[in-house]
């Protein structure tokens, strides 16, 4: 009698103790991917509308249904970060990329990295908009970059997240902080281009607007190199689907950007967002877009002042070397004026 009774106490614990372990293995995984992924409905999700792989790991293990999709939105943290630089268009950037069905995008620069990680990882889920689980979120501080300290927290935060970076001509990045500094101003506190470079220690002050080389190298000894995609503002300024499609080939997006997405505005002499296009109306949370127009609302587009020949050879003299450099590390040449002459000489 007593050795019948052994099999059937096994046979009860053994299966409740494997559901035990598999109940409390898929909490964990769930944990451990984004709390605020619900568990019910599920996203009906397949290979093809997900986005790449690494990006897709929350699925892995969920069970799929199937049936009708379900909207199961959430606030998710960022699988991809606008990192710097700062005067380069990256505010434009997000503009551009937030067009994208697939893309979602807090407005503010959180600084999460930066001074507000003291506020914790919940107020940083808590600032980001709704998203569906097959959509990413970009959040996009450009003074990560600079700080060693906050990318280590990024890669502490998750080491697979994907960096953006946007550059400049560094005559252009010069002119545009100087014009962000006078508007800052009143007009009577006004002085020229020429008096407001040499206000400052001349190399120094270049060579800190124009090194983007050296704050990159430092960010590729904490991220692998194929985690980066750097693209320019000059490119973004002449032709912002083809920029915008680098992003969504570096993200494993689907193509879904088409070049009736934007539209060129002669007068401000800027793309524009096409107010008609269906996609339109998911970038009028961010308000730094006009309704009417779909330009960017920011002083884009204002003029830069003109500049003294010998002030622009001096600048481009002194930032040359740190734009070969820049080219060198990143395996890519910028169309920058004043500077192309030179770089293609060297080729
Ligand atoms: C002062 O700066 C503003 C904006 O940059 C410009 O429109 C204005 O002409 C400047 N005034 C002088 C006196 O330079
Ligand atoms: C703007 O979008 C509408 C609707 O998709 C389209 O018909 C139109 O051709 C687009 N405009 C441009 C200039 O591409
Ligand atoms: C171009 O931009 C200006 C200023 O934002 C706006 O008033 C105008 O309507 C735009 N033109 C077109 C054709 O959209
Ligand atoms: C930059 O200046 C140095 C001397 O100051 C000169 O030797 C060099 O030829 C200049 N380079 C360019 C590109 O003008």
């Amino acid at each position: 009698m007593s050795s019948a009774k052994k099999p059937n106490v096994s046979v009860i614990i053994v299966p409740l103790f494997l559901i035990t372990l598999v109940f409390f293995g898929f909490l964990y995984h769930v944990y451990l991917n984004d709390a605020a992924v619900p568990i019910l409905p599920y996203y009906e999700l397949t290979q093809d509308n997900c986005t790449p792989y690494s990006l897709c790991k929350e699925n892995i293990g969920i069970p799929q249904r199937s049936g009708p999709v379900l909207e199961a939105k959430a606030r998710r943290l960022p699988r991809a970060l606008i990192i710097g630089f700062n005067k380069c268009g990256s505010a434009a950037w997000r503009s551009f990329l937030s067009i994208h069905p697939d893309i979602v995008s807090p407005t503010l620069e959180l600084r999460f990295f930066t001074e507000n990680h003291k506020l914790g990882l919940e107020w940083y889920r808590s600032q980001m908009p709704l998203s569906t689980s097959n959509q990413i979120t970009i959040e996009k501080t450009p003074r990560y970059i600079r700080s060693v300290e906050s990318l280590r927290r990024i890669y502490e935060f998750n080491p697979d997240v994907k960096l953006l970076v946007i550059v400049r001509n560094p005559v252009s990045r010069l002119q545009s902080e100087y014009a962000h500094e006078m508007a800052k101003l009143p007009e009577t506190s006004n002085i020229s281009f020429t008096d407001w470079i040499y206000r400052n220690p001349f190399e120094g002050f270049v060579t800190y607007w124009s090194d983007y080389a050296s704050t990159i190298r430092r960010a590729f000894s904490v991220f692998p190199h194929h985690q980066f995609l750097v693209v320019s503002e000059e490119d973004l300024e002449k032709d912002p689907v083809s920029v915008v499609k680098q992003a969504e080939m570096f993200l494993k997006l689907r193509p879904a950007v088409t070049n009736d997405v934007f539209v060129f505005n002669e007068t401000k002499g800027f793309y524009c967002f096409n107010t008609s296009h269906p996609f339109f109306p998911s970038v009028l949370e961010n308000h730094e877009v006009d309704v009417m127009s779909g330009c960017m609302i920011e002083t884009k587009g204002r003029d830069h002042p003109s500049l003294d020949a010998n002030l622009l050879h001096r600048i481009v003299n002194t930032s040359l070397p740190y734009v070969r450099d820049l080219f060198r590390l990143i395996h890519k040449q910028f169309d920058w004026k004043y500077y192309n002459k030179y770089i293609q000489e060297a080729c």
